[in-house]
Parts: structure tokens; C-alpha cells; sequence
């Protein structure tokens, strides 16, 4: 989406954003670069590419055109491209298996950047495959923060005891073995090219369109897969929101190098969270619920695989993050009150 509207909110932004700073042990400025010719809003101000508009990323993208800022991201395909461009968004089309070098050149014109690409079984993470690649192509550039989502799967079972950012990791799977390397290499990443680079490890991600209610209202009986996953205690989870004000306080107060559990204050059980869900959707929407209500939740006997609960004090200590939803039971309320005008 090009966005080159004044707001209030842009000049205050840029007030604090065109500060610059210093990583060891360089100092990051803006740069003016000969391709910004081609894209005259990428010669000031500040530029976020998101990597992935998938579910938070559009989230993002539409929160900071409503701040001012120019925002543009990436999907795998010319139709996903379509789809993001009828929506208002300026989409390019990236594959992070073999990475365009128009695509980069752009990304190096922009002074904020979202890795939101989950990594590969076998692969590990598909855009650090090319890291030389992607130094090269990003050095010199205009960059100044980066962030890479990644979850709080790194930490695997704790039997359900809190676990901060301190907390060992013990990533159980492939994939949770694959996010913690890519968390390690885009730091350094960052490091190498002398930006501010973060770490954010997002619980459950939930939000309009993406809820226990929408399972609820959309997918009718639960797959075995679900309702075993409705088998497991304890969870973190987040609303997308709440991702984006943690994104926002970060770009604020860059910190080079940090990991956060962006996560909020309710670890709950799936079965408790889905009997939440299917109570308000009863209550809100009569005659909505699927024809399995009623049923009694399943109840697990057997030991949980990756039960933690996430603690999110860094998160709220140093960047001062508020929670918008600090449970799922006002994140529902709110999701519900959307779909169930008047509710
Ligand atoms: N869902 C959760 O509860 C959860 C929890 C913790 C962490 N996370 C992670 O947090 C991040 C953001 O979550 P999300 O729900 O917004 O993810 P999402 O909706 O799945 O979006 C992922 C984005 O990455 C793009 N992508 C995937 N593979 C790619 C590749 N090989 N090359 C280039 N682009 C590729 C996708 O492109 P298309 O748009 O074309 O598909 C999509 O835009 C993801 O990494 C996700 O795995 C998710």
C-alpha cells in the first residue's frame, strides 16, 4: 500500500524514528540511494516491508497506514499478490527459495523490516539459505531495525512452569529447532549489517478472522488434529493486536540483539479457551453454533506434549506494552462484539 498522507501521527513519528543510533560499532543513518529515484517516498521518512503479509503482517501493514507511514510487503504468488493488491496493498511477489533481486533492492530501501516467513522442515529458514546473498544485496541500504517472528515453540515442554526469556530453550521438533537457529542467525544477520535486529516469540497468534469462534462458526466438526490439540494444558497465546502494539513499542525503543515472548497474561487450556468461545458465539449468536454444541469438551488423559506458560515481563517492563488483550476472554469478547453488532 503507498501511503503519503500527513497525519499527526507522522510527524511525531518521525521526530523520534530519524534519531539515529549507535550499534556496535556502527552508527546507522539515513541514506539517500540513487534507486530511491525510481520510488520518491522511499527518500524520507520511514519505510516498513514486511516479508510474509500473511496474517499479521496485513494486520501490521494496515495499522501503520492508519500512523502514515509507506508500507510494502511480500507472497508467494501472483494470485496471493492480486488478492493483497485489490485490498489497497502494494505486494510484490517473493519466494524466498530463490530471492529476486528486485525484491531486495527494494527491501534495502526501506528503514524497517518484518521477517514474518516460517522456516522449512529440511531447510531450516528459506531467506537466510541465502544469507551471503541477502548481506550483500542489503549492505549500504537504508535499514535501521528488523524483526524476525518467531514462537515460543523454542522452548518446548516445561511441564507448565512459567518460562521467561531466560528460561533454557529445548525445542522439540524440526521446526522448533529450525526457529531457534533462524533466531541466531538473524540477529548476527543484524549485527553484521549494523542494525537493530529483535527476536519476538508470539504464543498462539489469534485475531478477527483467526479465533476459537471462528473455528467455531466456520469449520464445523473438529478434525481429530484439533481436538487433540484441544488435548493439551497450558498455552500462551496473542492477539494480533497486541502483536502490533509490541511492534510499535519496539521500533520506538530499538534494542540490537533482544528477544521477547510477546504473549498475553492468560496461559490457558485449549478445551478451557474453545468452551469460552462456544459459550459466547450461544449467547451472541443463537442458532450459529455447529450442530456438535453441547458436547462435552474432551478432557486429555494423556500427558501434555508442550505444556509452558509464557511469561511476558520483559515485553511489558522494557518496551512498556500495555495490552490491548490481556486475556483471551476480552480478546473473544472483542472479536465477537465485531461480528455481533449490538452484542
Ligand atoms: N499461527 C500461530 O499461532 C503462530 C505462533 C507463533 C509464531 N508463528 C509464526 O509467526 C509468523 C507470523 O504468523 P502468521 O500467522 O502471520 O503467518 P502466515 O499467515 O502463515 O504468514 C506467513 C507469510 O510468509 C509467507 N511465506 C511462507 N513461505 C514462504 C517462502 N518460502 N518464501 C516467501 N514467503 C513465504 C507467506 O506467503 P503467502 O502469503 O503467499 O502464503 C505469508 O505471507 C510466521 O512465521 C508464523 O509461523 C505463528
Amino acid at each position: 500500500m503507498e501511503i503519503y498522507g500527513a497525519s499527526r501521527h507522522l510527524s511525531q513519528i518521525n521526530l523520534r524514528f530519524d534519531q539515529t543510533f549507535t550499534f556496535r560499532p556502527t552508527t546507522v543513518r539515513c541514506n539517500l540511494f540513487p534507486e530511491a529515484k525510481e520510488f520518491p517516498e522511499l527518500s524520507t521518512g520511514n519505510q516498513m516491508f514486511i516479508l510474509g503479509m500473511g496474517f499479521v503482517g496485513k494486520f501490521f501493514a494496515a495499522d501503520l497506514k492508519n500512523k502514515g507511514w509507506v508500507v510494502r510487503g511480500s507472497c508467494t504468488s501472483t494470485g496471493k499478490k492480486k488478492q493483497l493488491e485489490e485490498l489497497g496493498y502494494s505486494a510484490y511477489a517473493f519466494d524466498a527459495n530463490d530471492p529476486q533481486d528486485e525484491v531486495l533492492e527494494l527491501v534495502k530501501n526501506h528503514t524497517h523490516l518484518v521477517i514474518s516467513v516460517p522456516p522449512l522442515k529440511g531447510v531450516g529458514d528459506p531467506i537466510l539459505y541465502h544469507e551471503g546473498l541477502l548481506e550483500r544485496a542489503l549492505k549500504g541500504g537504508r535499514l535501521r531495525w528488523l524483526v524476525y517472528l518467531s514462537s515460543t515453540s523454542v522452548y518446548g515442554d516445561s511441564g507448565g512452569a512459567w518460562v521467561d526469556e531466560n528460561y533454557p530453550v529445548k525445542p522439540e521438533s524440526e521446526l522448533a529447532r529450525a526457529r531457534l537457529a533462524a533466531e541466531e542467525q538473524w540477529l548476527c544477520f543484524g549485527e553484521n549489517l549494523g542494525i537493530a535486529a529483535h527476536v519476538f516469540r508470539l504464543g498462539g497468534i489469534y485475531g478477527p478472522g483467526r479465533s476459537a469462534i471462528d473455528t467455531i462458526l466456520k469449520q464445523g466438526p473438529m478434525s481429530k488434529g484439533q481436538k487433540e490439540r484441544l488435548l493439551k494444558d497450558y498455552t500462551s497465546r496473542v492477539h494480533v493486536a497486541d502483536i502490533c502494539r509490541a511492534l510499535h513499542a519496539s521500533i520506538l525503543h530499538p534494542s540490537p540483539g533482544k528477544i521477547y515472548n510477546i504473549v498475553d497474561d492468560d496461559p490457558a487450556p485449549r478445551e478451557e479457551v474453545f468452551e469460552f468461545a462456544r459459550k459466547l458465539v450461544e449467547e451472541k449468536l443463537p442458532g450459529h453454533v455447529y450442530a456438535e454444541s453441547g458436547e462435552p469438551v474432551l478432557v486429555s488423559k494423556k500427558p501434555s506434549k508442550s505444556a509452558k506458560r509464557v511469561s511476558n515481563a520483559r515485553m511489558k517492563k522494557e518496551l512498556g506494552v500495555n495490552l490491548r488483550y490481556p486475556s483471551y476472554r476480552s480478546g473473544l469478547g472483542g472479536i465477537m462484539e465485531k461480528m455481533a453488532p449490538g452484542s
